[in-house]
């Protein structure tokens, strides 16, 4: 299963979500990146608030690269969680049929089905905000590897 986390800029919420996954994959045929659906700050390394905050879990973030969401994704990925509303909907103006559309889900419908919850933008609050996002991606992508784990 190829799993693509995306969010706004890339640099906070997607590559954390991608680090703690990457941590728990052990010898599962999980491939995972992240990506962010604006070109603000392709080329940056994550937030220093985002690679902290996976540090003190012993996840390091530290050389991630933030990239932008492109329509080939839709290709190389199974599964494509967008973090909140607007991404969901901008990366579904890019989808080219119902099968690129089918892929696209937020990432707290795996926790919540059908309850339309975002995954807040943490990048102007303050610090403790990325530990409450770690708390809700950390249990996201419990869920995601369990459902794998079900399905084999
Ligand atoms: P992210 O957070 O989407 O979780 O990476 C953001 C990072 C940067 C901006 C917005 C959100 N920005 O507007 O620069």
């Amino acid at each position: 299963m190829k799993i693509l986390f995306v969010c706004l800029g890339n640099i906070c919420r997607s590559p954390m979500a991608e680090g703690i996954m990457r941590s728990k994959i052990g010898n599962r045929d999980i491939v995972v990146d992240s990506a962010g659906t604006s070109a603000f700050h392709a080329g940056d390394k994550p937030d220093h608030r985002a690679v902290q905050t996976n540090k003190k879990h012993n996840i390091d973030i530290s050389k991630l690269v933030a990239r932008t969401f492109v329509v080939e994704d839709f290709d190389r990925f199974d599964k494509i969680y967008a973090m909140d509303l607007n991404n969901r909907r901008d990366i579904l103006e890019l989808a080219r049929n119902q099968a690129d559309r089918d892929k696209v889900k937020l990432l707290l419908d795996e926790v919540n089905p059908g309850a339309e919850q975002p995954v807040a933008d943490p990048y102007y609050g303050s610090g403790n905000g990325f530990e409450t996002l770690f708390k809700m991606l950390d249990n996201a992508t419990n869920i995601i590897i369990q459902k794998f784990d079900n399905a084999k």
